[in-house]
C-alpha cells in the first residue's frame, strides 16, 4: 500500500486546529466580497502566494491570519466555515476533531458572541450528524488581550458553557505569558472546562511559559510544546504526568520539508503523548490531515507503526467520551493489523 493510501485510510483525530484557519481560499474570497472586506488579493492563487511570507516567525503568520478572520462577520459565515471544515474532516477520515475558536478577534469588531456561537454550534451538530464525525469546541483566549477581556469572554460564553469543552490560549505569545491569565484559568477549571494552552515554537521564554502552563494554569495539554525538549526536567514531567503535546508539522510553500519533523519523532521515541495536527490547514501549504501526515511519513522515513502511534496518542489525549475513544482505538488497531497483513 502506498503511504498516501495508508494515511488516507487510517482513522485519525485532530486536537489542534483553529476554525479561523480553515477558511479555504474560495470561501475566504466569497465572504470578503459578500461582507465588503478588502484583503488585498483577488484570486485563489493570490491567497496562496500571500501565505508565502518570507519569515515563518509566529507574528508574521498571525498578522496574515488576523487579516483574514475579518471576513467572518455574520452568524451564517461562522456556520458555513464550521460545516465546510467538518465535511473536510470526514474526507480525511478524521473521526474526532477538537476545534479551537477565538471569539476575541470577532467581538472586538462588533460581532456578538451569542448569535455567532449559536450558529456555529448548530452547524457543528448538523454536520456531525450528517458525516459521523465527532467534533467538540475549545474556546481560546487571544493572549494579546487583557486579563479582564479574557474574563469578559468567559462571561459571554457562560450561557453556552455546556456546549464548549475546553479553554485554550493562543495568538501573540511574546510578552504575554500564561501567568497573565491565571484567574481566567482558575475560574474555567472551577466551571468544568478542560484546559490547554499554546506554547508555540521558537518563542522567547518558551521553557518558562511551559512551566507556567503546568504550574500556574494547570493545563492537561500543551499546544505545540516543542521546547519541553530543551529541559530534561520538563521532558520527564510531561512523560510522567501524561501531558499531551499537540505538535503541528506545518509548512509554508517555500519551506523545504515539514517543520518539526525530527522533533516529533524524538518526542514519540521518548514516550511523550505527542500528536500531529494541522493548526490552520487553509493557511499553510501542509493543508489537511491526510496530506500533512503522509508527508511526515514520507519525508521523515517513519514506519507505519510510528504513524499509528501518533494517531493513537491523539485519540488517547482527546477529550471525547471514554467509550468513543475506546471504539476509535479498536478501529485504529484493526486498521493497523489489516494494513500490516496485506503487506506480508
Ligand atoms: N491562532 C491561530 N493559529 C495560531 C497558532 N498557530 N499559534 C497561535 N495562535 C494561533
Ligand atoms: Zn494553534
Amino acid at each position: 500500500m502506498s503511504i498516501d493510501s495508508f494515511i488516507a485510510g487510517m482513522p485519525k483525530a485532530e486536537l489542534h486546529v483553529h476554525l479561523e484557519g480553515t477558511l479555504e481560499p474560495a470561501m475566504l474570497l466569497q465572504l470578503a466580497a459578500k461582507n465588503g472586506v478588502e484583503l488585498g488579493f483577488e484570486t485563489e492563487d493570490d491567497v496562496w502566494a500571500a501565505q508565502d511570507y518570507p519569515d515563518p516567525a509566529l507574528p508574521h503568520f498571525l498578522d496574515y491570519h488576523l487579516k483574514c478572520v475579518r471576513v467572518l462577520q455574520e452568524p451564517a459565515d461562522f456556520a458555513a466555515a464550521t460545516k465546510a471544515f467538518i465535511e473536510t474532516c470526514a474526507a480525511n477520515n478524521v473521526r474526532h476533531v477538537e476545534i479551537m475558536f477565538g471569539p476575541m478577534a470577532h467581538t472586538v469588531r462588533g460581532v456578538e458572541f451569542g448569535p455567532m456561537f449559536a450558529a456555529m454550534e448548530r452547524a457543528r451538530s448538523d454536520a456531525c450528524a450528517d458525516t459521523g464525525v465527532s467534533a467538540l469546541w475549545i474556546i481560546c483566549i487571544d493572549r494579546e488581550h487583557t486579563a479582564e477581556e479574557a474574563e469578559a469572554m468567559l462571561d459571554a460564553a457562560e450561557p453556552y458553557r455546556h456546549q464548549i469543552t475546553g479553554l485554550g490560549l493562543a495568538s501573540y505569545e511574546e510578552g504575554n505569558p500564561p501567568s497573565k491569565f491565571e484567574d481566567a484559568y482558575r475560574r474555567a477549571k472551577d466551571s468544568g472546562y478542560r484546559l490547554t494552552a499554546h506554547c508555540d515554537c521558537d518563542q522567547r521564554d518558551s521553557v518558562e511559559h511551559i512551566r507556567q502552563c503546568l504550574d500556574v494554569l494547570g493545563v492537561e495539554r500543551i499546544d505545540h510544546g516543542l521546547h519541553v525538549l530543551d529541559d530534561s526536567g520538563l521532558s520527564e514531567r510531561v512523560i510522567a504526568d501524561r501531558i499531551a503535546l499537540t505538535m503541528c508539522t506545518t509548512w509554508r510553500p517555500s519551506d523545504p520539508e515539514p517543520r518539526r519533523l525530527r522533533a516529533v519523532k524524538t518526542m514519540l521515541d521518548a514516550d511523550m503523548l505527542v500528536s500531529l495536527n494541522t493548526d490552520d490547514p487553509s493557511e499553510f501549504a501542509s493543508r489537511h490531515m491526510t496530506h500533512m501526515v503522509a508527508a511526515v511519513q514520507r519525508v521523515g522515513g517513519y514506519s507505519d507503526a510510528d504513524m499509528v502511534a501518533f494517531a493513537r496518542n491523539a485519540f488517547v489525549s482527546s477529550w471525547a467520551d471514554r467509550g468513543d475513544v475506546d471504539g476509535w482505538l479498536a478501529d485504529l488497531d484493526a486498521y493497523a493489523d489489516s494494513a500490516s497483513s496485506s503487506q506480508s
